[in-house]
């Protein structure tokens, strides 16, 4: 077709703004097993709590109801409370976590990039990298044409021999963002992982966060630093007790998530 094409030339703004996840009034609920009532100190004292007697199912409405739909090129900072729902988000659009209500429909696979990602601790980083590759799905060759960048940008060469029990939990949560981002992602969550990384480190990955999105690709990036966000991300969601509390500019959002706070 060539380029002149008056179809071509409607088309081309509606594919920038492809959808990539749709989230359609998603509700999660966990079921809790709880010891059914709050313990006395006396209780404390005795251990009793420890004893399994009248054990009750608990629910935990911990999404109730969020819908919105994510962009390629969009990169979205997730933000609110302890226990507002945000892991819970992302993991259910992760594909980690059922929803018990709503559909989440995403156009890949989503890369969950988490402070939990699975690499072994008592092998060497340089083990960690070979074995994180080819969970990736890449070949020995390309592993080891990346090894080096990865190497450098985790920062850590001169470790990068020793178990990971000998890292510190900064350093691990280098290692794991520097394997997970030798893939193309084309939609990346990253939920607190850059929490525990230094400040050179921390500009670092979001400069990496921000090619990954220049590059069309779609990243959710969950924080409690605000200036992360901001640095990062052109839209913001706001999550408070389970609820789509508002969705917008990133400014916006903030001032208002700071302005609930201080009441
Ligand atoms: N595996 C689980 N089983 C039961 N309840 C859970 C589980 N995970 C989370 N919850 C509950 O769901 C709610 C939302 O938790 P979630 O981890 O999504 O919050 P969050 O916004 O990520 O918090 P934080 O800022 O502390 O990371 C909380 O009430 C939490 O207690
Ligand atoms: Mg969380």
């Amino acid at each position: 077709m060539s380029t002149e094409s008056p179809q071509e030339t409607v088309m081309e703004p509606a594919a920038d703004r492809r959808p990539v996840v749709i989230v359609d009034d998603v509700h999660v609920e966990y079921k809790v097993f709880a010891t059914g009532k709050r313990p006395s100190a006396a209780d404390r004292r005795s251990l009793k709590q420890l004893r399994v007697k009248g054990k009750q199912m608990r629910t935990v409405h911990a999404l109730k109801g969020v819908s919105f739909t994510a962009y390629a090129n969009d990169s979205i900072g997730v933000i609110g409370t302890n226990g507002s729902g945000k892991s819970t988000l992302m993991r259910a659009i992760a594909g980690l976590t059922p929803t018990s209500r709503g559909a989440i429909y995403s156009q890949s696979r989503p890369s969950l990039l988490g402070v939990g990602a699975a690499l072994l601790k008592d092998l060497s980083g340089e083990r960690n990298i070979i074995l994180g590759g080819l969970a990736m799905g890449f070949t020995l060759p390309e592993i080891e044409a990346r090894y080096d960048d990865i190497v450098k940008f985790a920062g850590l060469e001169k470790f990068i021999d020793l178990p990971m029990r000998a890292y510190s939990s900064g350093m691990t949560a280098r290692l794991k963002f520097a394997i997970a981002s030798m893939a193309t992602h084309e939609i990346l969550i990253v939920d607190e992982a850059l929490a525990v990384g230094d400040r050179t480190f921390r500009q670092r990955s979001e400069a990496r966060i921000r090619d990954i999105r220049d590059n069309a690709g779609t990243v959710f990036l969950v924080s409690h630093s605000m200036q992360s966000i901001r640095e990062t991300c052109s839209r913001v969601i706001w999550l408070d007790q389970g609820t789509l509390m508002m969705d917008g500019e990133t400014d916006e959002v903030i001032k208002a998530y700071h302005a609930a706070q201080d009441k």
